[in-house]
């Protein structure tokens, strides 16, 4: 089986139609925050749904059905999620309150964030490699069979391996196609619609469960017109220029 598994896609619809039109695949799966931060939160959740809607909460879903959390926001952050609630119609944000925190399939698990702490949406960087809450997850994914989870939230894609000397390494995701042996990976597959890794693309992966490889893509897309409508829409400028910069 085929997983298309896409992250972060942040209202940037011409972002999310790019990966789209370029992947084939059996099922597709997303990790949170589909919308918040760019102009067209509408149209990407309209089509979240339409691909059957199965993803796990992000932080940025969360700050619409719960805007007291918006007040650990940043200013930019905080607007792009008022945009969101603004523009969402009301059976899309009911739909939102359904999101589960995490998803289990086959021999992995989806969260935005990490496991044991899904709500709270700790940022796990991947210089953070001696985190506890890496270590946490890794503990919960035993306790559910997991031989895999997959992340996102800080828009960069990377790879942490948990060994069976117990130590944790963090290997950069640049070299395309890795082989899952028998340790515990915890995998951040990046953003489609706001990277952050300097590579300004539309970031995801590709799990083949039969071959176990994780596929790691990046794909251009029509950043112009996902800028154009970030101003049309009134929203801050900076939102518009860091997916030029990929920051
Ligand atoms: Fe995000």
């Amino acid at each position: 089986m085929k997983y298309l598994i896409l992250s972060d896609i942040h209202s940037n619809i011409q972002a999310f139609t790019k990966v789209l039109e370029v992947e084939k695949y059996d099922k597709i799966l997303f990790l949170g925050d589909v919308v918040g931060y760019g102009a067209d939160p509408d149209l990407c959740y309209k089509r979240f749904l339409e691909l059957g809607g199965e993803g796990v909460m992000g932080n940025h879903e969360y700050g619409v059905i719960k805007p007291f959390t918006l007040v650990n926001f940043s200013e930019n952050a905080r607007l792009g999620v008022m945009h969101s609630i603004k523009k969402l119609p009301k059976d899309y944000v009911d739909h939102m309150k359904r999101l589960p925190e995490i998803i289990q399939v086959e021999d992995f698990i989806l969260c935005h964030s990490m496991l044991g702490h899904p709500l709270e949406f700790p940022y796990v960087f991947p210089e953070n490699k001696d985190s506890v809450f890496l270590r946490e997850s890794f503990a919960a994914m035993k306790k559910y069979g997991a031989k895999v989870m997959f992340t996102g939230h800080t828009h960069k894609p990377c790879i942490f391996k948990y060994k069976s000397d117990e130590t944790i390494e963090m290997y950069n995701s640049q070299n395309g196609d890795i082989y899952l042996d028998e340790n515990l990976y915890i995998i951040n597959v990046g953003s489609v619609g706001q990277s952050r890794n300097s590579i300004p693309k539309a970031h995801y992966v590709i799990y083949d469960t039969q071959e176990r490889k994780v596929a790691f893509k990046a794909v251009d897309y029509n950043i112009k017109e996902a800028a154009r409508r970030i101003e049309e829409e009134g929203l801050p400028d900076f939102l518009a220029k860091r997916l030029f910069l990929g920051i």
